[in-house]
């Protein structure tokens, strides 16, 4: 009787253990099914990059749009390119500005070696915009604009980042008038004390085991005296020390880009759209004038100076470029378009110079227009997020 009792009691145990484990494996189930691309909804392709195709998709539970940014795997290395690391690393650990957008998680596709990173969804990229846009925007817009993605720069140098692209087509915007700063491919990190005298772009991601003396692995990190990797900036948006072939740039290269951006904003069409770095060159010393050693101390030792051909030309043209800007305008400009990389002026000194207090003031976020997006067309045609389920 006692021994019939007893089996019991171990059979009821064996049961709910095993109904735990199946509980446990389903919310385990559901859990991976939550962090996977099967809880969207695709809508569309918004874009492609260099690195991935980015796609407008809906949240299958909560309805919220998201763009996912689908990774181009790197056949050659098989894995994820470096770019998307640096990406991931930066916006997941460093970056939680409104002025930048919001990685919100990294999901896994049906095939093993597809991922996507899912952002926050923005209706708009500047680029795509102003080409589609009847009507530029006016000066109080274009200065809200800037403030804001002054704003992400002064985020970021202050936590030790570089962005290295900035351009109109890796700025976002929504339809609340809020500018976000995507494509982190080419940021990264430089130390304050080093600044321009740091590892390679490939170092930094390098780390490999070695034993020590009890046999025990330990991480350890390769160290390479190198510089920075020269090939950064879209052309039209790249400072003149990068083109003059300097490897020890600092994050001043981001506020060249950003006047840049200023300046296309006022002017409706980009400042310097050279085809080549040569022409490149010739259009900035066209409008600033060309470098020499009293305006920029050290610029005839950088790489590239002996092989570039500078012209007899001193004078600065920003003022006729821009006949009907005010002085603290054409001020600002000539700021963040300084050629020695020590003398440009700094986020948090863009931010606070009069021109923003000037007449017309930068309207508010909620008074930008809006626009229809292009994105709202749903694509039948392809597979979802480009395969198959
Ligand atoms: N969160 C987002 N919301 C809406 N559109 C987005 C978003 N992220 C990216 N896009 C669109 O996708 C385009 C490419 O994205 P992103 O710049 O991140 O990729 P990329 O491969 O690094 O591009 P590229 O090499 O062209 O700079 C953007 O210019 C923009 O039009
Ligand atoms: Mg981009």
């Amino acid at each position: 009787m006692q021994t019939q009792r007893c089996l019991r009691d171990i059979r009821r145990t064996l049961r709910k253990m095993r109904e735990e484990q199946q509980q446990q494996q389903q919310q385990q189930q559901q859990q991976q099914q939550q962090q996977s691309l099967s809880m969207y909804e695709k809508l569309g392709r918004i874009g492609e990059g260099t690195y991935g195709v980015v796609y407008r998709a809906r949240d299958k539970k909560t309805n919220e749009i998201v763009a996912l940014k689908k990774v181009r795997m790197d056949r050659e290395k098989d894995g994820v390119p470096i770019t998307t690391l640096r990406e991931v690393r930066i916006l997941q650990h460093c970056c939680s500005h409104e002025n930048i957008v919001h990685l919100m998680r990294v999901v896994q596709g049906n095939q093993l070696n597809n991922v996507f990173l899912v952002f926050e969804y923005c209706e708009h990229d500047l680029a795509s915009l102003l080409d589609n846009m009847r009507q530029p925007f006016l000066e109080s817009e274009s200065k809200c604009l800037i403030v804001q993605l002054l704003k992400a720069v002064e985020y970021l140098h202050d936590r030790w980042i570089m962005h290295r692209d900035l351009k109109l087509s890796n700025l976002l915007l929504n339809n609340r008038g809020e500018l976000k700063l995507c494509d982190f491919g080419l940021a990264r990190s430089f130390e304050p004390e080093r600044e321009g005298e740091e590892e390679s772009d490939e170092e930094i991601e390098e780390e490999e085991d070695e034993e020590d003396d009890n046999g025990k692995k330990r991480r350890r990190r390769k160290k390479r005296q190198m510089c920075y990797t020269p090939k950064v900036v879209t052309l039209w948006y790249r400072a003149p020390e990068v083109l003059f072939g300097d490897d020890a740039y600092t994050a001043s290269i981001d506020i060249w880009a950003a006047g840049c951006v200023l300046a296309e904003f006022l002017k409706h069409d980009p400042l310097f759209p050279g085809k080549t770095e040569v022409t490149q060159l010739e259009l900035i010393f066209k409008l600033l004038g060309a470098p020499n050693e009293r305006i920029w101390p050290g610029w005839s030792k950088l790489p590239n100076v002996g092989t570039t051909l500078v012209p007899e030309q001193p004078y600065n043209y920003l003022e006729h470029e821009f006949p009907n800007l005010h002085q603290r305008g054409i001020d600002l400009l000539n700021l963040m378009l300084t050629y020695d990389p020590k003398r440009r002026c700094s986020a948090k000194d863009a931010l606070a110079h009069p021109y923003f207090k000037t007449q017309p003031r930068p309207k508010l976020k909620s008074e930008m227009p809006s626009f229809p997006t292009l994105h709202s067309r749903v694509n039948k045609n392809e597979n979802d997020f480009g395969e198959k389920f």
